[in-house]
């Protein structure tokens, strides 16, 4: 009998991490919610109508759920919606609901959401320069929005600040991230600029045991990680997050 062994790390494999292993992701996206509380300040989600685009396990959706009227998570992948789904029906949390969809192309009416938010999600892997049609789909994702949006609405976007891709061990686990960043390279991030104003947080997640970070967060960024944790006993891992926003006037 053949036994689907679990690796040491996936070793930055993402597309896979999120097919194969979508409850270590749910473990390891704790940062999410402390974003969702700083995006709450700035636009204020009481009462609100909300689009999550990239929404995974519902790390981000179900923190939005608990001050906004409404929730709608859009995400292609249906091993990591399931996760979502479950956990909406088993903690029968019913202000949200899953869709399958693509950021390229958002399925809904003109004027339906008050917000539309992406944490860790797109356009950022499209300003990636291995994606020569990137800009293309970032420009298109930004129009829906906008027409997806009532007046006055808000985009709120949340990503790793520059040489941020694995938080402040950057440049111990990968010396060339932390120069270029991967999808924040200058050209996005000024494609980002001439959009929208930033704002950069710092957000401490904390491990409970050097194991559980070995775990999720060495998992996911490869053996320098995992050597790196066991080493310096580390439980707290900086990460600067960049809050890219806009309010959204229309005509
Ligand atoms: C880092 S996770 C973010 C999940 C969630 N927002 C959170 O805070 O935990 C990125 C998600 O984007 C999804 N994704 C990948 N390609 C996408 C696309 N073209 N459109 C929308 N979502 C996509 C992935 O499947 C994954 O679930």
């Amino acid at each position: 009998m053949i036994e689907n062994v679990r690796p040491r790390t996936i070793d930055n494999d993402w597309d896979r991490f999120y097919r194969e292993f979508p409850e270590v992701y749910d473990r390891f996206a704790v940062t999410s919610e402390p974003i969702v509380n700083v995006i709450d300040q700035m636009v204020g989600l009481q009462g609100k109508s909300v689009l999550d685009v990239a929404s995974g396990t519902g790390k981000s959706t179900f923190k939005l759920a608990k001050s906004a009227r409404r929730v709608i998570g859009l995400e292609p992948w249906a091993e990591m919606r399931n996760v979502a789904v479950l956990k909406a029906t088993s903690q029968r949390i019913d202000n949200v609901a899953f869709v399958n969809g693509d950021a390229r192309n958002i399925p809904f009416e003109e004027n339906t959401f008050d917000l539309v938010i992406s944490v860790y999600g797109f356009p950022f892997w499209f300003l990636d320069q291995r994606f020569p049609k990137g800009r293309q789909w970032a420009e298109k994702f930004i129009s829906d929005a906008e027409f997806v949006l009532k007046p006055g609405g808000h985009i709120a976007l949340a990503f790793s600040a520059p040489g941020q891709y694995a938080g402040d061990l950057t440049p111990i686990i990968s010396p060339e991230m932390a120069q270029t960043g991967n999808q924040n390279t200058q050209d996005a991030q000024e494609f980002l600029k001439a959009r929208f104003e930033y704002r950069d947080v710092k957000i401490v997640r904390e491990y409970s045991s050097v194991q559980e970070a070995v775990e999720t967060y060495g998992f996911i960024f490869g053996q320098e990680a995992i050597d790196h944790l066991n080493e310096n006993n580390q439980l707290a891992i900086p990460w600067t997050i960049r809050i890219w926003h806009r309010q959204v006037s229309k005509p």
